[in-house]
């Protein structure tokens, strides 16, 4: 006997505060300045490359981005800091990770109209974790009153999509009945803000969601057709902040390769081809055919990847609002993007309607989730 998955509550925390591309340009070029000056001997000896100036033209024209929201703003945007000032919570506090999923995770579960004790599986999903163990996933168990199992899962900005063929599958097989996939990314703590080529890139915020078995649903839904993943080794998106991690007694790296690190250029025009034919692929598995989707909630990592992409599986210019885009006022949330895009845009959907959810990222990872609308 198997079962079909079913979505049938999400939810978005989104943090209070806002950096818009105007206060995040003039810190970092406030910062740049500050380095420059530091090392005006270096510089001027040519043992040292001066800091060119950051642009707001740049950063909206590159990846359309216009704002992102964070934990922490002032810690960011200070130019002898540049790193979010996040106090390390004591053993007995709840994490960080663990509020923001609770915000997230009591939406999706008002939204799914159940109660947080039926719930059996909770995976926290998301590209970096708070601590090595006990799981976060573990504790979010624990504070939204949930039964059964829980765990953690990181792909990267595909963890959301994997996390959901994850729970999928188990409600398929039987194992469990309600599950919550819950991706609390805060993007900021391992970003480098000091990096011109990337210091624009990434927000933070949290998405849930809630997967049921379909005929248990009390609302609209959305069933889950199927999922597919891939993965493939590439280095063009990388961080080195392992258990090995050098520190500094503040707890920051003091390595660059202990942040986010990308060859942007590469990963553009490598993870292109692989998601358009991966969607394609996907749905004509199912006997789908790409004008029979209403929607593609892809990955908000970047504006004319998105366009090309959208290009590449629909075979023509994508209307407005088939492909809707959260990252001009998101940035990158790694795996939560899409799944914003998903909460946000998703209520239009009518009785069978059919849209596809596509993550990518480091790894390389892409994963696809094909969904049906029913009332
Ligand atoms: N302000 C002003 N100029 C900048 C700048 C900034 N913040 N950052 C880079 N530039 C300059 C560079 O110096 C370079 O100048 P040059 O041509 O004189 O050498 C030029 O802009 C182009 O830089 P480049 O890094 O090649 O830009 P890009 O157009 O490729 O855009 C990304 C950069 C990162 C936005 C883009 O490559 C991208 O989004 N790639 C996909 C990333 C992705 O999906 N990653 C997944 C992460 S999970």
């Amino acid at each position: 006997m198997t079962y079909t998955p079913a979505i049938t509550g999400t939810g978005v925390f989104t943090p209070e505060q806002v950096i818009t591309n105007a206060e995040l340009v003039e810190s970092f070029n406030a910062y740049a300045d500050l380095y420059n000056a530091e090392h005006a001997a270096e510089i001027e000896a040519g043992e040292v490359e001066a800091k060119a100036h950051s642009s707001e033209e740049f950063i909206v024209k590159a990846s359309g981005i216009e704002q992102r929201f964070v934990m922490d703003k002032t810690g960011v945007l200070d130019p002898a800091r540049m790193y979010p000032a996040l106090r390390q919570r004591a053993d007995d506090e709840p994490s960080i990770m663990t509020e923001m999923a609770m915000d997230a995770a009591k939406k999706a579960i008002a939204e799914a109209g159940i109660d947080a004790s039926e719930i059996e599986l909770v995976i926290c999903a998301a590209s970096n974790m708070e601590r090595a163990y006990p799981a976060v996933a573990v504790e979010i168990q624990q504070a939204i009153g949930a039964g059964g199992f829980a765990f953690d899962m990181n792909v990267a900005c595909s963890s959301a999509t994997f996390g959901l063929q994850a729970a999928a599958d188990m409600i398929r097989a039987g194992s469990v009945k309600k599950a919550l996939v819950v991706d609390p990314e805060i993007c900021s703590g391992h970003l480098e803000w000091r990096d011109r080529d990337c210091h624009f890139i990434f927000g933070d915020v949290c998405t849930a969601m809630v997967l049921e078995r379909a005929e248990d649903a009390k609302g609209a839904r959305f069933d889950i057709i199927s999922t597919r993943c891939a993965t493939q080794f590439s280095n063009n998106i990388r961080n080195n902040n392992g258990f090995l991690r050098r520190s500094r007694p503040d707890g920051v790296a003091d390595r660059r390769d202990m942040q986010f690190m990308q060859n942007g250029r590469k990963v553009f025009k490598e993870v292109v081809p692989m998601v358009s034919e991966h969607i394609l692929d996907h749905i004509a598995a199912d006997g789908v055919g790409p004008d029979q989707l209403k929607r593609l909630w892809l990955h908000q990592a970047n504006k004319s990847m998105n366009d090309f992409i959208g290009r590449k599986v629909l075979g023509r210019e994508p209307e407005p609002g088939e492909q809707p885009n959260i990252l001009q006022d998101y940035a990158n949330t790694s795996s939560a993007g899409s799944i914003i895009a998903f909460s946000k845009y998703s209520d239009d959907f009518a009785e069978g309607d059919l849209g596809l959810i596509c993550s990518f990222g480091a790894g390389y990872s892409v994963g696809s989730v094909l969904l049906r609308r029913h009332d």
